[in-house]
């Protein structure tokens, strides 16, 4: 288990892209701590996205956190614009560039509380020469492009792994893909506190997300 009080992040890549705004003040007024931003640029991930000015644009509609996973490649020359519009985490890809110790020491330069991540392929020994600069590390527990997908159960000891090399550090463990009431006592079992979720928050409409956010944070907490 994680020492951190839990942080459930709906992904707003599973909202009505047509009225995000209101999709952010709906789903934080169901019960969301964070709001999490899925950035893509059609070539790290086969999927594209929403920029900078999307971010901004949406900054207004809510004091939460908002949680800035970027799947994009090269990633260094964006971190300021996506600080400047407003983001408070800023997670990247350690396979998004050479670079992942600069790109990590950018976003601290910038104020921002820094975020690692790794694809499901991608061994959990690239983290080893990062954890102790990073304020969270994301488990993905999909390969990234798309909402929707099915939960890759290796995460659940991927996060247990992640969690032993933290050691004492405070550093969260945030999980993204798949994530359901299902399976997130599993992973809040193996050491996660922030559960990340598009499909299994979004889904049945606005009167929906109380009971749909409900249902993820007890079952993390079960
Ligand atoms: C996947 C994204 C996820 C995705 C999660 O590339 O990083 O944040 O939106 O969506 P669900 O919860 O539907 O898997
Ligand atoms: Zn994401």
């Amino acid at each position: 288990m994680s020492a951190n009080p839990l942080m459930i992040s709906p992904s707003i890549l599973a909202a009505d892209f047509a009225r995000l705004g209101e999709e952010v003040r709906d789903v934080v007024a169901a019960g969301a701590d964070w709001i999490h931003v899925d950035v893509m640029d059609g070539h790290f991930v086969p999927n594209i996205t929403i920029g900078p000015d999307v971010l901004r644009s949406l900054r207004p509609w809510t004091d939460k956190v908002m949680d800035v996973h970027l799947m994009i490649a090269p990633v260094d020359p964006y971190l300021e614009a996506f600080a400047k519009a407003g983001a408070d985490v800023i997670t990247a890809h350690v396979e998004s560039g050479p670079h992942i110790h600069r790109t990590l020491q950018t976003i601290r330069a910038l104020g921002k509380q820094v975020g690692v991540t790794l694809n499901p392929g991608t061994p959990l020994s690239t983290l080893e020469s990062v954890i102790g600069m990073v304020d969270l590390v994301l488990v993905m527990s999909v390969n990234p492009g798309f909402g929707g997908q099915a939960f890759i159960p290796e995460a659940v000891e991927r996060v247990g792994a992640i969690r032993r090399m933290a050691g004492d550090r405070p550093v969260r463990i945030e999980v993204d893909g798949g994530v359901t009431a299902a399976n997130a006592g599993l992973l809040t079992a193996a050491g996660a506190d922030t559960l990340v979720a598009g499909s299994a928050v979004f889904r049945g409409g606005r009167d929906a997300y109380v009971g749909n956010i409900a249902a993820i944070r007890a079952a993390a907490g079960a």
